[in-house]
């Protein structure tokens, strides 16, 4: 069977396309367990270094540009991931690609998911995003998405067009809300959630770190390791086990940067702890003290999504992935 993950050159297409691989197989449009003959990627750039399989199949372009999406999902495509999106910092920087890629591409994908020869499943990764305004506490399914950037806003009226184009039987959709996910590998980046990985990431290879925000800061995390299995396994589970409902927030775990900080002491010692430096910045703490930090999520732990068990498992997964020995 063929599958497509769009933006499967970024951090979790490309964690996805290696899992993909590795499994080999994967439920069809028919829900029957089929080999995975094909993986095509498409994004904008792809890592350097690509695995040697005959199976990956690596397309370049843009998802809302004419004629892109029809060379990646052809009738024979079974299985989508659509995570390609201009990331939240980019949406509210530049309000027309946002809404150009983040909605246009994806209606201009669900079109052609539409056209093939079996409705495919396709699973979506939204954001805890939705949320914003007046929050409750602890929010739950039931919390009704007001978001507060335009890159929110591009989410949830993806999900929607999900939701109707499977309620339509033109694909078998889900939506999952991706808490933040940490560790980031890579360099920081201008996001206001940057310093989520930042906290751990640096001072594990060996730079110091500037903290933003106050050490009581919460922030509802989800690892890359589980946020590919969560992918995966919104894919497997049955269309009866979604019915009418096809937005989940996923599971994670509610972290204070303090306990982040004393993770990394327990399990990379206290030098790395001691490259965090705390330099606030009251546009980043003005910023995340309006995001959404505590979620129960009964649904989703009854389907068999799951979270970190704590975020020293987080950090222990991060430093086994990138292969690194803290730095004393
Ligand atoms: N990482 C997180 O904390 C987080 C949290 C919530 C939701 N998400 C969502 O998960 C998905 C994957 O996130 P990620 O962390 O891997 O981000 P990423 O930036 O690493 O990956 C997104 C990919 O989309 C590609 N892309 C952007 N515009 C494109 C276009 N016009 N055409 C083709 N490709 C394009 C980018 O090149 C990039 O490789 C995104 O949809 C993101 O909104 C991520």
């Amino acid at each position: 069977m063929k599958v497509v993950i769009t933006g499967g050159g970024g951090m979790l297409g490309f964690k996805l396309a290696k899992a993909l691989l590795a499994r080999g197989h994967l439920s069809g449009a028919d829900g029957k367990n089929a080999a995975i003959t094909r993986v095509t990627l498409l994004d904008t750039a792809f890592p350097a270094i690509l695995p040697q399989d005959s199976r990956l199949e690596t397309i370049s372009g843009d998802i809302s540009a004419p004629g892109v999406m029809a060379k990646v999902v052809t009738p024979d495509t079974q299985s989508i991931f659509h995570l390609a999106s201009v990331v939240s910092a980019g949406a509210e920087a530049d309000f027309d690609l946002g809404w150009k890629v983040n909605l246009d591409g994806a209606r201009a994908l669900l079109e052609l998911a539409r056209r093939c020869a079996r409705p495919p499943r396709l699973v979506f990764s939204s954001s805890v995003a939705a949320f914003g305004g007046d929050l409750p506490e602890v929010l739950d399914d039931s919390t009704t998405p007001n978001p507060q950037t335009s890159y929110g806003a591009q989410k949830v009226c993806c999900e929607y067009l999900v939701t109707d184009y499977t309620r339509k039987g033109f694909i078998d959709g889900r939506s999952l809300r991706l808490p933040t996910i940490v560790v980031r590998p890579g360099k920081p980046n201008l996001a206001a959630s940057s310093f989520a990985s930042g906290v751990l990431r640096e001072p594990l290879n060996g730079v110091i770190s500037e903290c933003p925000v106050s050490l009581d800061t919460d922030v509802w995390l989800l690892s890359p390791g589980r946020c590919v299995e969560s992918f995966i396994h919104a894919h497997e589970t049955p269309s009866s086990l979604w019915g009418m409902s096809r937005v989940l927030n996923l599971p994670g775990i509610t972290v204070p940067v303090s306990e982040m900080i004393n993770a990394m002491r327990r399990v990379a010692g206290e030098a790395a702890a001691s490259r965090v430096v705390y330099k606030p910045d009251e546009r980043i703490q003005k910023i995340v003290a309006g995001w959404p930090v505590k979620f129960r999520t009964p649904r989703a732990l009854g389907m068999g999504f799951k979270a970190d068990p704590d975020v020293d498992s987080v950090i222990r997964a991060y430093l086994a992935d990138e292969g690194i020995k803290p730095a004393a």
